[in-house]
């Protein structure tokens, strides 16, 4: 025998559930509280337990297992807190989770006294390899085991109000279970509790150790479903946890193999590799346009309140809530990016079609702006996206190209990657304010006597004095053009310019960018804004000017 073998294939030859999607949400069951908890190094204490439950409450939880109250105090303690303070809304569902003995169930009872909606969650262990090497114990055993623990439970049950309990059974160690075995363990089970459509028992199939790859769990589900005899009368759970790193993979198929319920943890907080990441899990749906009837909108919230309540962090690429993965680094990617913020804000749909994102980063309170950030890989899009979001710029191609190697000179030099905020100071500093010896202070019309052109007086700062100078040309940047070369001998010509307005409203600022060449044959942008338009394109020209002396006093 080798020392790992393959997971046996499913005999079923006719499997109906690959060629289904999923098209509306399961019932949605937090275990965080439960199966979470108990892996965690330092397990809640009662004021983490109640953030989290109200959480979860948040987050739209109809069923949350709260505990396990006959093997902790704490558990048993919170229970009572919730019970008592009347801390559960009616619309919602405590689970507990106990073993199949007397006095564990009885204890189980105790803890839920007075709660208006419970499900009491029996199970044992089922599989193979548990049977032989734990309790070294047959079938028949097992199935007494489930049987005895399901009687006491309906006993117990008889003497709560009406309807207040549901019953839920896990024949733990499923994936390793014979399924036949494991749909006459579930049969017999049912024989007691007597579930109708009605009144539905819940059947739990966990995956407790991942095994196999994800569609042999969707098979054991598909045949699970067709041999258990009280299929019609139970919610086929899940519960999988992430040993082989698919245990979203494996629930997701396993609704198409047709469960109605699924457990999870927020995040995949849980034993070993964990449970299934609802958090995940849900957004799946939403990007396939199925409404997961949770409410992730403020995942930054949730994400804190898991973090501080299990002490883990959630990693930087875990999906949608991580805090790279609305982050582009390739150049090619953050110009695709852009393009698609650009055509979605012509579309005449609200869907949402950007590349390389599958959400929008918004309806999960994620912000835009950590959608590019720049390190020395980026190129000109992501660059120039970052700048149009942050100051409200939109560069003209070629001072695209022109910023992007600034920034690359910068971000080579220092090896790190820049932020939204900084690439926009280099922006200003750079284009926009550019030190140097010319100031622009204002500017009048003069009378001229040439029809075709116009005459200005312009009060300028050069060199610390404050200066009139007077020009003319065709408008008022050709006419500053002329009164700076005929005065200081600053002999610029203008090689292009365009302009935009930069908010929308009556009183929106212009932006203007001026390309202009230096007698060196050197051409350098400048940008200039302002309510007027006249005065945005006289700062932008006095920048690009500026910019230019600066180069030749460097050099
Ligand atoms: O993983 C598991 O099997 C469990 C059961 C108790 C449902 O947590
Ligand atoms: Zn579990």
């Amino acid at each position: 025998m080798a020392k790992y073998n393959a997971f046996p294939p499913i005999p079923l030859k006719d499997r109906q559930w690959p060629s289904r999607s999923i098209t509306k949400a399961p019932v949605w069951c937090s275990v965080d509280l439960r199966d979470g908890n108990q892996a965690l190094i330092n397990p809640m204490g009662p004021a983490k337990k109640m953030e989290l439950f109200r959480t979860l409450l948040r987050i739209g939880f109809k069923e949350i297992e709260v505990g396990f109250p006959a093997a902790s105090e704490t558990d048993f303690a919170f229970l009572r807190e919730l019970i008592e303070g009347d801390l559960i809304p009616d619309s919602v569902t405590i689970q507990v989770l106990t073993q199949a003995r007397q006095h564990l169930i009885e204890k189980t009872f105790e803890a839920i006294r007075g709660a208006k909606n419970a499900i009491v969650h029996l199970y044992n262990s089922t599989s193979e390899l548990q049977r032989r090497v734990v309790f070294r114990a047959d079938k028949q055993d097992i199935t007494k085991i489930a049987v005895d623990g399901a009687q006491i439970i309906r006993e117990l049950a008889q003497s709560s109000p009406a309807g207040s309990v549901r019953y839920q059974y896990s024949p733990e160690s499923f994936t390793g279970t014979e399924i036949e075995y494991a749909a006459e363990i579930c049969d017999a089970v049912c024989e007691v509790w007597q579930p109708t459509e009605d009144n539905k028992t819940i059947i739990n199939l966990p995956s407790t150790v991942e095994l196999s790859t994800p569609n042999v769990y969707a098979d054991q589900i598909e045949l699970f479903c067709r041999l258990f005899k009280h299929r019609q009368q139970a919610l086929i759970s899940l519960h999988t946890h992430n040993d082989r790193g698919t245990g979203i993979a494996a629930s997701e198929l396993g609704l198409l193999a047709g469960a109605d319920r699924v457990e999870g943890t927020l995040f995949g907080n849980g034993e070993r590799t964990g449970n299934l990441d609802i958090v995940t899990m849900a957004l799946n749906m939403t990007t396939q346009g199925v409404d997961s009837n949770l409410d992730f909108s403020h995942i930054k919230e949730v994400r804190r309140v898991a973090e501080f309540c299990t002490e883990i962090k959630v990693p930087e690429r875990m999906p949608y809530a991580g805090d790279l993965v609305f982050t582009a680094f390739s150049g090619s990617h953050q110009d695709a990016i852009k393009k698609g913020y650009e055509a979605m804000k012509h579309s005449e749909t609200d869907r949402f079609e950007v590349p390389y994102l599958t959400i929008d980063p918004a309806d999960i309170g994620r912000q835009y702006d950590p959608v590019i950030r720049v390190n020395s890989q980026s190129g000109k899009g992501g660059v120039a996206f970052l700048v149009e979001h942050e100051l409200g710029f939109r560069l003209p191609r070629r001072l695209q190209v022109a910023f992007s190697k600034v920034i690359q000179r910068i971000t080579d030099s220092s090896g790190v990657e820049i932020s939204a905020a900084e690439v926009a100071k280099h922006f200003v500093a750079t284009y926009v304010e550019p030190e140097g010896p010319l100031t622009y202070n204002s500017h009048k019309l003069l009378p001229c006597d040439d029809e075709d052109s116009e005459r200005f007086e312009f009060d300028v700062t050069y060199k610390g004095d404050s200066v009139t100078v007077t020009g003319q040309g065709s408008g008022p940047l050709d006419s500053l053009v002329h009164a700076l070369t005929n005065r200081f001998e600053l002999a610029y010509d203008i090689v292009d310019y365009s302009e935009h307005s930069l908010e929308s409203g009556s009183d929106s600022k212009a932006a203007a960018y001026l390309l202009v060449k230096a007698p060196s044959g050197e051409e350098l942008f400048g940008v200039g804004e302002h309510k007027s338009i006249t005065k945005a394109s006289l700062r932008g020209l006095v920048a690009a000017i500026n910019r230019a002396l600066i180069v030749h006093q460097n050099d």
